[in-house]
C-alpha cells in the first residue's frame, strides 16, 4: 500500500482539497499516519485493531473516530459514520475476501456513504488476493459464501496452496484460487455487474494492485491522475530506476 499512498492517494487527496477520509482495515495506521499530514477534517477508522489499538494511538487526534467493529457491522446500519459521512474517499484494505469487499461496497453504493465524484481505493485486486479469498476472521463469513481455506503458503502461477511455511502461510488462504465469488478483483467486478453506469474503475497493476473506483457526477475530474500511475506501472523496474538515478544526477548537478 505504501508505494501508492506516496505516489498516488495522498497527492490525490492534497490536490483534490479533499476532508473526509474512511479507512477500513488500518493495521498500525502506517497509511493513516501518512494521510493525517494533509489537512483533512475528518478521518474514521474502522477496524477490529487485532494489530494495534488505534483508539489510543489517536487519542489527542480530534479529527480521528476510531470504530473497533468488523466493516460490516460498521456500515449497517451506518449510523455510526453519519457525523462523518458521505466521504471524499474511502479506503478499503480490510478483510480480503469476496463476501466482505462485495458487501462492504455494497452498503457503501446503498447507503450513500461516498459524495459523488469521490473516490474508493482498494489494495490488493492483483496477485495474492485478487482472484483467492482469504479470511481473517472465518467464522464473520457465511458458510455459503467460504471457500474452503488453510494456513498454507501462496504459490504463484499455482492455484493449489503450498507448503506449510512460505508466503502468508500465517493466513487463511482459500484452497484453490478463482472461479465464482473468490477474491477481491472478482467482488469488484460483481458489484460493478450491477453498478457499471454509476462508477468508473481503473484497475492498476503494480505490485499488489490498486482498485480505484470513482461515483460518477458532472463535471467530476476523472482520469488525469491515473494516467501518471497507469504509465509507471507499465514502466519496467529498469527505466524507473534509470530514471530516478537521472533525476538525481540532475539535482547534484544544479546543486553544484
Ligand atoms: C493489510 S492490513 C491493513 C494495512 C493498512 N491499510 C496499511 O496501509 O498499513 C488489514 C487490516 O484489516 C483489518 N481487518 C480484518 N478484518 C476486518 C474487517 N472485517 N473489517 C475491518 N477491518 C478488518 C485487520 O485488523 C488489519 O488491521
Amino acid at each position: 500500500m505504501e508505494r501508492f499512498v506516496y505516489r498516488f492517494i495522498a497527492p490525490t487527496l492534497r490536490r483534490s482539497g479533499w476532508k473526509s477520509v474512511c479507512e477500513i482495515g488500518a493495521s498500525h495506521g502506517e497509511t493513516t499516519d501518512e494521510l493525517l499530514k494533509l489537512p483533512l477534517a475528518a478521518y474514521t477508522i474502522i477496524d477490529p485493531c487485532f494489530d494495534e489499538d488505534l483508539a489510543e494511538k489517536y487519542r489527542a487526534d480530534r479529527r480521528v473516530t476510531v470504530l473497533r467493529m468488523n466493516s460490516l457491522d460498521a456500515l449497517t446500519p451506518p449510523e455510526l459514520l453519519r457525523p462523518a459521512a458521505p466521504f471524499d474517499c474511502l479506503l478499503i484494505d480490510g478483510d480480503h475476501n469476496w463476501y466482505t469487499v462485495f458487501n462492504e461496497l455494497r452498503l457503501i453504493h446503498e447507503h450513500g456513504l461516498l459524495r459523488p465524484g469521490g473516490f474508493i481505493f482498494l489494495h490488493d485486486v492483483s496477485w495474492p488476493y485478487g482472484r483467492r479469498d482469504m479470511y481473517y476472521q472465518p467464522d464473520t463469513v457465511p458458510a455459503e459464501f467460504r471457500h474452503p481455506h488453510a494456513r498454507r503458503a501462496i504459490v504463484e502461477g499455482q492455484s493449489q496452496l503450498g507448503e506449510a511455511n512460505g508466503n502468508n502461510s500465517h493466513l487463511a488462504n482459500a484452497v484453490e484460487e478463482g472461479g465464482p465469488r473468490n477474491g477481491v478483483l472478482t467482488a469488484v467486478e460483481d458489484f460493478l455487474a450491477l453498478h457499471a453506469k454509476d462508477y468508473r474503475f481503473f484497475p492498476v497493476k503494480m505490485e499488489f494492485g490498486l482498485g480505484v473506483l470513482q461515483l460518477r457526477a458532472p463535471g467530476a475530474r476523472a482520469l488525469w491522475p491515473f494516467l501518471s500511475l497507469r504509465i509507471e506501472a507499465r514502466t519496467p523496474e529498469w527505466v524507473r530506476k534509470l530514471g530516478s538515478l537521472v533525476k538525481q544526477g540532475l539535482k547534484k548537478l544544479a546543486a553544484r
